[in-house]
């Protein structure tokens, strides 16, 4: 297997290997890589769910997703699909997935089933660039902060986000909420993260457990998403089929990009378990 970084701040594409067909030493090998790049890049990989079942569990369970349609033969496989005659799409603008769960979802696997002629690439950026490059004296504040991430304004009830993507599942009843630190630790690298995103942070909590207004967190918040989405920290991914994506959602954020209008597009998406955040000043 070879890997090779593909910009300077996140993602390595790995060749030279068919995922059906690991080793546990070739499983150690993509999760220190994994840890180093945040997300990986195979391409050509002919995959039944199966499959991609079999290479998502090799890292950890599946975290079954309660907001995509599932493939219907596979339940723990989400359907990421966008018809040709839909406008919106799933997941367009920078985010991490999960960041509403207590204990979000170590990271996904997208596999490309059926991709437009051009268009629908997808970027990723590093989160632990984007903090590492603030100043140490915002990084000494931040990391006494929390934020609060609710999915309620996406998933509740009367959302317009779930009337664009009417490919989604409906499943008000299942909306969450959770407290992170700003700034994680991640669990394997040890890295510190900037753990705030566009979806899903709504306002600021100090250290003392105090909540900030949302009115007074926006400012920060659009600074520090501001710092993370212009700061050269990101690389755009171009799919084939058969292309498949493996990122980490603690240190990465992505973007499926809405340019391919009057196309299909679908993806077959795993998320799989994370483990508890902690806070890079504990
Ligand atoms: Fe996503």
């Amino acid at each position: 297997m070879k890997i090779t970084p593909v910009s300077e701040h996140v993602g390595a594409e790995v060749s030279e290997i068919d995922i059906r067909r690991l080793t546990d030493g070739d499983t150690a090998t993509l999760l220190q890589a994994w840890g180093q790049h945040g997300v990986l890049f195979f391409r050509d990989q002919e995959l039944t769910p199966d499959d991609h079942i079999t290479f998502a569990e090799r890292f950890a369970p599946i975290d079954v997703n309660k907001f995509f349609q599932p493939v219907e033969t596979h339940p723990q496989i989400a359907q990421v699909l966008k018809e040709p005659d839909q406008l919106g799409n799933i997941g367009g603008g920078w985010h991490t997935d999960h960041s509403y769960d207590q204990i979000p979802a170590k990271g996904s696997i997208l596999l490309a089933r059926e991709v437009p002629p051009e268009g629908g690439d997808t970027r990723f950026l590093s989160v632990a660039a984007a903090y590492d490059a603030l100043s140490d004296g915002l990084k000494a504040t931040l990391e006494t902060l929390s934020a609060h991430h609710t999915n309620v304004h996406i998933f509740g009830a009367g959302s317009k986000h779930m009337d664009k993507a009417d490919n989604r599942l409906q499943n008000p009843e299942n909306v969450g909420s959770a407290i992170h630190p700003v700034v994680i630790k991640h669990p394997t690298t040890g890295q510190k993260l900037l753990y705030v995103n566009l979806a899903f942070t709504t306002r600021l909590i100090s250290a003392d457990g105090h909540e900030w207004t949302e009115e007074e967190s926006r400012p920060l918040i659009d600074y520090l998403l501001g710092h993370t989405a212009e700061g050269g920290f990101d690389y755009q991914f171009s799919w084939d089929e058969g292309s498949l994506a493996m990122w980490d959602n603690r240190s990465t954020w992505h973007w499926a990009l809405n340019d391919y209008q009057g196309h299909r597009r679908l993806m077959h998406r795993i998320t799989i378990a994370g483990e508890a955040l902690s806070a890079a000043a504990s």
